[in-house]
């Protein structure tokens, strides 16, 4: 990935829109020593997104973007993660589709969890259409982001079970569990750690 890890620890941004408990769990690793990030920024498109409060509890900067307008948001993102030093992101349960010019700027460097095993179900209602389909395990992926909505390399997957009393809502808390856990050894990986 080209980020050198040495003592310093990566600085990276997360991004989210709403409960954030994966960023939650990624503040938590980032505090670890083996954590070769510290999360020092989070950006979010959503106001009064829960996830927000860890900010608070946790003193690290926020930013907050409607991207009405997407080009003068990614604009005013991309000096706002100039400006902190940002050399990471981690999306996690953001909402927006970032450009390919902000990708690019970021290069390899931008991160995102998905709830499903992709290439399957890639986009929203993830959970709901795999019940729909009668699938026996659904799972979540750690991806790279390139321009194509959860089409970027997968870096880690894990599977989970369906068992036949599975809702769209039991579902979606044992994925999560599993994306906790996921997205840190993810982040190792990519470092070669
Ligand atoms: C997670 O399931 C993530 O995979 C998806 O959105 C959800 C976000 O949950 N992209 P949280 O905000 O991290 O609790």
């Amino acid at each position: 990935m080209g980020l050198s890890t040495g003592y310093r620890k990566i600085r990276t941004a997360v991004f989210i829109s709403g409960t954030g408990s994966n960023f939650k769990s990624l503040i938590k690793f980032s505090k670890t020593n083996k954590s070769p990030i510290s999360i020092d920024f989070v950006v979010s498109n959503n106001s009064k997104a829960k996830g927000l409060n860890y900010a608070k509890i946790y003193n690290i900067k926020k930013k907050v973007l409607n991207f009405k307008n997407k080009n003068l948001s990614e604009k005013k993102l991309l000096s706002v993660l100039k400006a902190n030093n940002i050399e990471m992101i981690c999306l996690a349960g953001f909402m927006k589709i970032l450009s390919k010019n902000f990708i690019k700027k970021f290069k390899g460097k931008i991160l995102n969890i998905h709830p499903s095993l992709l290439p399957k179900y890639k986009g929203l209602n993830t959970h709901q259409r795999v019940l729909n389909n009668k699938e026996k395990y659904s799972g979540c992926t750690v991806h790279f982001v390139n321009a194509r909505l959860d089409s970027g390399k997968i870096i880690l997957q894990k599977k989970v079970k369906i068992s036949k009393k599975d809702t769209k809502s039991s579902l979606a808390k044992k994925v999560l569990v599993q994306e906790h856990k996921l997205y840190p050894k993810a982040i190792l990986k990519v470092l070669n750690l």
